[in-house]
């Protein structure tokens, strides 16, 4: 298992472009078990997250051309199985997303309950009510979701009882062809939710609201081929400014989404920090000043994203006072704390959902073990500002979800290595 040696202590400087959307890019993938036409994908990133949609797609018989770049192309003319198989759907919880295309394309699907970051117990149910309400059977077999719909879904009112962003667009993937008009209440606003719908649409679908609480869907018979292109990433241009910001450093991202990242500046700029936005490009400056600590509340989109939560975590450990994380999403994602209290960070847990944390001068080095995407993430920012060479563990679950991490952290300054 590869492990990642940071010597820290440089500031970040320069330029980078923001790669596609891995949380976008995934349900846009599983959309196109929806048609039998060609689906081109551009701006797909290069991630381990990504190849292991490709794999699920090919294995239910979609053919994957890979046409490089990050352009990649998709056709689901004839599907070969209506089985998600669980050793393809634990790698990754967004697997699960075949399920509403697959109960529509065949009136019966099977598709292992998922597994994906360790970060809570993550239930399906959402998935699964709003499938049943659109008319499927629904049984749970040796950990298998089959699902029963042998005269088709109808389209039904549906009100979330959570806010699911992958709840929303599995149920919007099996809407869209469904009989008459579903209602989907209490729909998660997140961009990737409104991406998934405009592609739906742009391929012949009817549905409105996306981006808000409600969204109406008027079922189709037939969604056609698109060749579109993936959002760039909110959550790595999140990491980036907080780990310029974090190193003292000074850097531009450029096809940067700031609309998407409004109340992710602000926090930033609460902090201390210079931001400028013009056109796609952002900077962030933080060159020479301490940051201030601030209070971060995760929130469903436009509050601060819970995937940003570990690393806003890392630069209060070296900011001015003392500060409150609160996670509201999930209920089990504070596994970096205690890896970063062996870099010298000052963190304690005041239950489940809080972390108190006093701002220290410096972190220092030592080797820490990566538990989950982002937590792996905000361990890297740690890595960079620790004083000495830090070693990172089960650094996988990077790849997973950061593009050329190693590039453009390089390219940005960053003295970094590999070893397996
Ligand atoms: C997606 C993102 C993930 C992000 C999360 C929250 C993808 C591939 N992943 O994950 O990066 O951290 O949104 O923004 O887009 N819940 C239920 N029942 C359900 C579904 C969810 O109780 O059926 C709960 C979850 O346990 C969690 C909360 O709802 O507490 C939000 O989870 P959800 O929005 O579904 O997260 P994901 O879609 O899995």
């Amino acid at each position: 298992m590869d492990k990642m040696l940071i010597t820290g202590g440089t500031p970040l400087y320069g330029e980078i472009v923001a790669s596609g959307s891995k949380n976008a890019s995934l349900p846009m993938m599983a959309a196109s078990l929806l048609t039998s036409e060609p689906v081109m994908l551009h701006r797909v990133p290069k991630l381990q997250d990504v190849n292991t949609m490709c794999d699920l797609l090919k294995h239910l018989g979609v053919t994957v051309s890979d046409l490089k770049s990050g352009n990649l192309q998709f056709q689901a003319s004839s599907l070969k199985t209506d089985t998600a198989p669980y050793d393809l759907v634990r790698k990754m919880r967004a697997s699960f997303l075949v399920l509403g295309p697959l109960v529509t394309r065949f009136g019966h699907a099977k598709v292992s309950l998922p597994g994906g970051c360790a970060i809570g117990t993550r239930p399906v149910d959402q998935h699964l009510k709003a499938l049943s309400q659109l008319g499927a059977e629904i049984t749970v077999d040796e950990g298998y979701v089959v699902a029963t719909a042998s005269n088709g879904l109808t389209g039904s009112n549906i009100c979330m009882d959570v806010v699911t962003v992958t709840g929303t667009q599995n149920t919007l993937l099996a809407a869209v062809l469904a009989r008459g008009s579903t209602r989907i209440e209490n729909a998660a606003c997140e961009p990737e939710v409104v991406s998934l719908a405009t592609m739906l649409n742009d391929m012949g679908a009817r549905i409105r609201g996306a981006g808000t609480r409600t969204i109406e869907i008027e079922g189709v018979d037939k969604l056609g081929g698109i060749s579109t292109q993936v959002p760039t990433d909110r959550i790595e241009v999140g990491t980036y400014l907080v780990a310029a910001f974090a190193t003292q450093g000074k850097i531009v991202i450029k096809d940067a989404p700031s609309g998407e990242l409004q109340t992710v500046i602000e926090k930033l700029e609460e902090a201390g920090a210079s931001i400028d936005v013009s056109g796609d490009a952002i900077q962030i400056d933080g060159t020479k000043r301490r940051p201030q600590s601030i209070n971060v509340e995760t929130e469903v989109y436009p509050g601060v994203p819970t995937d940003l939560q570990a690393q806003f975590m890392v630069l209060n450990t070296i900011s001015a006072g003392e500060s409150r994380i609160t996670e509201n999403i999930f209920e089990n994602r504070f596994m970096h704390v205690q890896e970063l209290v062996r870099l010298g960070a000052k963190v304690r847990l005041n239950g489940p959902s809080e972390a108190i944390i006093e701002g220290v001068d410096k972190l220092r080095s030592a080797p820490v073990m990566a538990t989950d995407l982002r937590a792996s993430s905000s361990l890297v920012i740690a890595g960079l500002i620790a004083e000495g060479q830090t070693t990172i563990n089960r650094i996988y679950h990077l790849d997973r979800g950061y593009e050329d991490l190693d590039q453009k952290l390089t390219s940005l300054g960053a003295t970094l290595s590999r070893v397996s």
